[in-house]
């Protein structure tokens, strides 16, 4: 059966550890060799499209990147006929897209695996290289607490569901009207061994916490929504005082791109603390290690 990857919850526990072993691995066969991925973006990326394109000329593939205006899903031609015949070309078939819900249509016709390259509902390759990146600063998550302050948005989502998953407790400080509601928590609470818990003053998310993340306040497609948000997310800034509120030496961690002085002080983002550059390279070699895994290497 084709694997897909919409989102983090349809990997086991077991499979994302084995996930993040492959992306470790050094010695990788070429499940691509002679074969095609594409890569269709419907917004702008720079880490997404570098490390996809990287990562399946690891595998022996060769990357097409596509704009989604290009090929115009559901304008020039449906999502499922640029589905079918892409699938006839390329091994792997990758979305960045608006609506989630277009991702999960090309799944449903594709017999070749569909990856989620974001969407307004997750960003799963990020969360893949979030606790890769994190294992390796704090090692076992399992026990740890995570912190994620600001929007829950497609990225604190997934993120939040890869650490409940590899058994971490998750401590998101996000303001009314912008946070997980009761059944997502509820949600997120009954994916693993981990645990979320959600508190609306941002100091109150980052005690005891080993990470803190955070993420734009305005994601892609919002930008009208910008003024308003930077009213509601006053004080959510991840700054000295709010790190000096975690664990001595705690790690900071963003998915770029970042905005300084809105979600983060320059002086945290760019401190000894941050992690992000080495988030960013990791994006590479996760995506590696998903997609030799949906192909099938262990
Ligand atoms: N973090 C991330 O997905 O970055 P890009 O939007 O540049 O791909
Ligand atoms: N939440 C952000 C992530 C960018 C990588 C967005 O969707 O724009």
């Amino acid at each position: 059966m084709t694997r897909h990857f919409l989102d983090i919850p349809e990997l086991t526990a077991d499979e994302l550890r084995t996930v993040l072993a492959l992306a470790e691995r050094a010695d990788l066969p070429q499940p691509l060799a002679g074969k095609g991925a594409a890569l269709i973006f419907e917004k702008p990326s720079n880490r997404t499209r570098h490390s996809m394109e990287m990562a399946v000329v690891q595998l022996g593939g060769h990357p097409v990147y596509t704009r989604g205006e290009e090929v115009g899903l559901d304008v020039r031609e449906t999502v499922e006929d640029v589905t079918r015949v892409m699938a006839g070309y390329h091994a792997v078939l990758a979305a960045r897209v608006f609506q989630h819900s277009v991702v999960e249509r090309m799944a449903a016709v594709s017999d070749v695996p569909v990856v989620n390259m974001l969407s307004d509902h997750s960003h799963p390759l990020q969360a893949l290289a979030d606790v890769l990146t994190m294992q390796q600063v704090h090692g076992d998550l399992a026990g740890h607490t995570v912190a994620y302050v600001g929007d829950y948005n497609n990225v604190s989502r997934s993120l939040a569901e890869a650490c409940v998953l590899l058994g971490a407790d998750v401590s998101l400080g996000c303001p009314v009207g912008y946070c997980a509601d009761d059944a997502e928590l509820e949600r997120l609470n009954s994916l693993g061994a981990g645990t979320v818990r959600q508190v609306h003053r941002a100091v109150d998310a980052v005690a005891g916490a080993v990470a803190v993340h955070t993420d734009t306040w305005t994601s892609m497609g919002q930008e009208a929504e910008k003024a308003e948000r930077v009213k509601v997310f006053e004080g959510y800034t991840v700054d000295p005082a709010m790190m000096a509120l975690a664990v001595p030496g705690a790690g900071f961690y963003h998915c770029l791109p970042a905005y300084r002085g809105y979600e983060v002080a320059a002086e945290v983002i760019d401190g000894p603390q941050s992690h992000v550059i080495r988030q960013a390279h990791n994006r590479m070699h996760a995506a590696r290690g998903l997609m030799a895994f949906l192909l099938g290497v262990r």
